[in-house]
């Protein structure tokens, strides 16, 4: 796998950047989510599951950190949310730049960010810890009530795709962006702020 190849693949089209309104997103709690803030990423659908990075072994027998849900007894690793702009909180409009907060030292990577890329062996678009040049995720709001996200990569404004968990041959169920729009259950979120980063 090539961390840092171009994005092969094709992006289903979805408006989903020019139809919807921009909300403020809200973290489990019901609070703004601030610019530059640590949260837990808690999927919603699979009871227990966190979301964290596991080691994935390349083909050429070098190894990368990929993103994944895990069933564990923690709660899987933080992550840093947030944009480039000049905003104190985060919507629904703005392109984020999504890292790992103390991920575990590793020998496959330095880095800490979460990156989209195409991913030779599986054949997916893989969400992987790699250096982002590019922040190109977005939350979009799946039920406002419950302050329940899905998560979207855009490589522009039109061309997006969803981030959906998909097993891989070793078992690991791994954040990939899916190529086509409805084919795939969303991953639904909550934000759970890390409670010591008040
Ligand atoms: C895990 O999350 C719960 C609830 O948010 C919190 O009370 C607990 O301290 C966290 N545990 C760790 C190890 O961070
Ligand atoms: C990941 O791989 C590195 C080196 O191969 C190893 O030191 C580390 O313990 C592994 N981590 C996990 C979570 O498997
Ligand atoms: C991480 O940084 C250390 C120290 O600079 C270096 O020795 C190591 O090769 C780096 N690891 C990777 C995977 O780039």
């Amino acid at each position: 796998m090539k961390t840092n190849a171009l994005l092969a693949f094709f992006f289903f089209l979805v408006a989903l950047l020019a139809s919807t309104r921009a909300e403020f997103v809200r973290d489990s709690e019901g609070h703004l989510v601030a610019n530059g803030d640590i949260y837990y990423l808690v999927p919603q659908y699979s009871p227990g599951a966190v979301i964290t990075g596991t080691n994935i072994t390349n083909p050429d027998g070098s190894c990368s950190v990929a993103a994944v849900e895990m069933i564990t007894h923690n709660n899987g690793t933080a992550t840093l949310i947030e944009t480039k702009l000049l905003a104190a909180y985060i919507t629904t409009d703005y392109p984020l730049h999504i890292s790992f907060h103390l991920l575990p030292p590793n020998l496959c990577t330095n880095y800490t960010d979460w990156v989209v890329v195409w991913d030779e062996d599986y054949e997916q678009n893989a969400v992987m810890v790699g250096d982002a040049v590019y922040s190109g995720f977005y939350f979009k709001t799946y039920d406002s009530c419950r302050h329940f996200y899905s998560l979207v990569f855009c490589v522009d404004q039109y061309k997006c795709g969803q981030v959906v968990v998909k097993t891989d041959g070793h078992g690991n169920k791994r954040l990939i962006v899916a190529a086509e729009q409805g084919s795939e259950c969303p991953l639904v979120l909550k934000l759970v702020k890390q409670s010591d980063s008040h």
